[in-house]
C-alpha cells in the first residue's frame, strides 16, 4: 500500500486507535493439551498479523496489552518464556522494520527488563520514530503505575498544579490520539489495571475468543460494531 492509499483509508476508517488486551493464551495452551508457553507463542504470532492488518485497515494508532506490571509474579519459568519471546520479536523488529511502516513505541518502565532487552527496545523506538502508524507495545505496563509516573514527571516539571492536560501530555500513550475503543479477548469483564486514563469515554468490546484464536475477520468486526457505537461524552 503507498502513502496516498493509507491516507485515504485512514481518513475514511473512523476508529482512530483501538486497544487490545490481548487475553487468553494459557487456557489455549491448555485446551491442547500444552505447556502455557505454547499459547504465547501463538498470541506473538497472531499480534504481528493482527498488529499489520490493523494498518491495512486504516487504524491510526493501535496499542497492545503484552506483559503488565502484575504479570511479573507469574512463575518463573513462563516470565522466562515470554521475556524469550520479546528477545526474538524485538530482534525480528530491528529486521524488518523497513516493511512495517511501524512506528513502535513501548509502555511501561523499561528500567525493570535486562541490559541487553532494554537496548533492543530503545534501538526498536529509534530506528522507527519516523513511521506514522502508532504501535504501542504495553510492557512492564500497569494504569496506575503510568498516572503515577505522569504525575512524578509534573513533579519535575515543578508544577503544583495539575490540570488533566497535563497528566494527558506525560501519560505514556501521549504521541497517540485518545484511545477509541478497548477489545479484550478471553471473556473476562474487566479492564486489569490497563489504560485506567484513557478508558475515561473509550468504547469497550468484550469477547469470549482466546486471543491466539483472534482473526482479522474479529478486526473488520470489531471496527463494524464501533460504527455502530453512539458517544455522547457525557452530552445528548
Ligand atoms: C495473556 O494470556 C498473555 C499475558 C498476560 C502475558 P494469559 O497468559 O493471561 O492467558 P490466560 O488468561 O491464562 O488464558
Ligand atoms: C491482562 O491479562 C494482561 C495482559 C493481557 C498482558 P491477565 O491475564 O494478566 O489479567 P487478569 O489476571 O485475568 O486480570
Ligand atoms: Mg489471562
Amino acid at each position: 500500500m503507498d502513502n496516498k492509499e493509507r491516507q485515504e483509508r485512514k481518513e475514511a476508517c473512523p476508529l482512530k486507535h483501538v486497544a487490545f488486551i490481548m487475553d487468553g493464551n494459557g487456557r489455549w495452551a491448555k485446551k491442547r493439551g500444552m505447556p502455557r508457553e505454547f499459547g504465547h507463542k501463538h498470541g506473538a504470532e497472531v499480534f504481528d498479523k493482527i498488529m499489520r492488518y490493523c494498518y491495512e485497515v486504516g487504524i491510526g494508532a493501535a496499542t497492545f496489552y503484552v506483559f503488565s506490571t502484575e504479570n511479573w509474579k507469574r512463575p518463573k519459568k513462563e516470565v522466562d518464556a515470554i521475556m524469550r519471546l520479546l528477545s526474538q520479536y524485538l530482534d525480528d523488529c530491528k529486521r524488518q522494520i523497513k516493511d512495517y511502516n511501524a512506528r513502535f513505541i513501548f509502555l511501561g518502565d523499561k528500567a525493570i527488563f535486562t541490559e541487553k532487552i532494554r537496548k533492543k527496545m530503545y534501538e526498536v523506538e529509534e530506528m522507527s520514530k519516523d513511521n506514522e502508524y502508532i504501535v504501542n507495545l504495553a510492557l512492564n505496563y500497569g494504569g496506575r503505575d503510568e498516572i503515577a509516573y505522569a504525575a512524578n514527571k509534573l513533579i519535575a516539571e515543578g508544577k503544583t498544579n495539575i490540570t488533566e492536560e497535563d497528566i494527558s501530555r506525560c501519560v505514556y500513550t501521549c504521541e497517540s490520539p485518545d484511545v477509541d475503543m478497548i477489545v479484550r479477548t478471553g471473556g473476562d469483564l474487566r479492564i486489569s489495571n490497563f489504560l485506567l486514563w484513557q478508558s475515561a469515554y473509550a468504547e469497550l468490546y468484550f469477547t469470549d475468543k482466546l486471543w491466539p484464536d483472534f482473526t482479522t475477520d474479529d478486526v473488520d468486526a470489531v471496527v463494524e460494531n464501533f460504527k455502530q457505537r453512539k458517544r455522547r461524552f457525557g452530552g445528548v
